[in-house]
């Protein structure tokens, strides 16, 4: 829990996805130190709907090794598309997910202002539309 909360706060929001989501956690030295989640969202379709790296293990490449596992998984399961969604603050992960290969299809205006309590702030951006990214696979 604590590895999702980096990638969303809020709790009830992952535990809601987690009753029917695929959690896959990456283990070093017994430690786990990566997750992400998938989630079906429609036919043929999809989600990642939390990635994450521990703090101390971020920028060696782990979060772009999840990523491809978590593309193999879904080809392997017969879906046809991959989606993910980020913040329009949340520069890293932009960058991340487009060298991975997703390209912007979509803004939802106001996802982040109108379903989160707390105001979030990266990057001294406010956090406000939700980007989604989609791999065609
Ligand atoms: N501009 C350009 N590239 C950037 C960048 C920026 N501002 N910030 C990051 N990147 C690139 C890196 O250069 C690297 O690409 P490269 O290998 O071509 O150099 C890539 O993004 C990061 O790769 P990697 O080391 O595999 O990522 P990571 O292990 O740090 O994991 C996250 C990435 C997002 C999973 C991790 O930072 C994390 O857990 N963040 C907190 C949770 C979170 O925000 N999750 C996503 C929610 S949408």
């Amino acid at each position: 829990m604590d590895l999702l909360l980096l990638a969303d706060p809020s709790k009830e929001m992952i535990e809601k996805y987690l009753e029917s989501g695929q959690c896959y956690t990456l283990e070093v030295n017994n430690e786990t130190v990566g997750v992400y989640v998938l989630m079906p969202v429609s036919a043929g379709v999809i989600e990642i709907m939390n990635i994450a790296v521990a703090e101390k293990e971020q920028g060696k490449g782990l979060g772009k090794q999840l990523l491809a596992h978590a593309i193999e998984q879904a080809r392997k399961q017969g879906f046809k598309q991959v989606q993910i969604g980020t913040g329009n603050s949340s520069i890293g992960q932009l960058a991340l997910y487009q060298k991975c290969g997703f390209r912007i299809t979509k803004i939802e205006r106001g996802f982040f202002t109108d379903n989160y309590e707390e105001e979030i702030i990266e990057n001294g951006i406010i956090c406000r539309d939700m980007l989604r990214l989609v791999m065609e696979l």
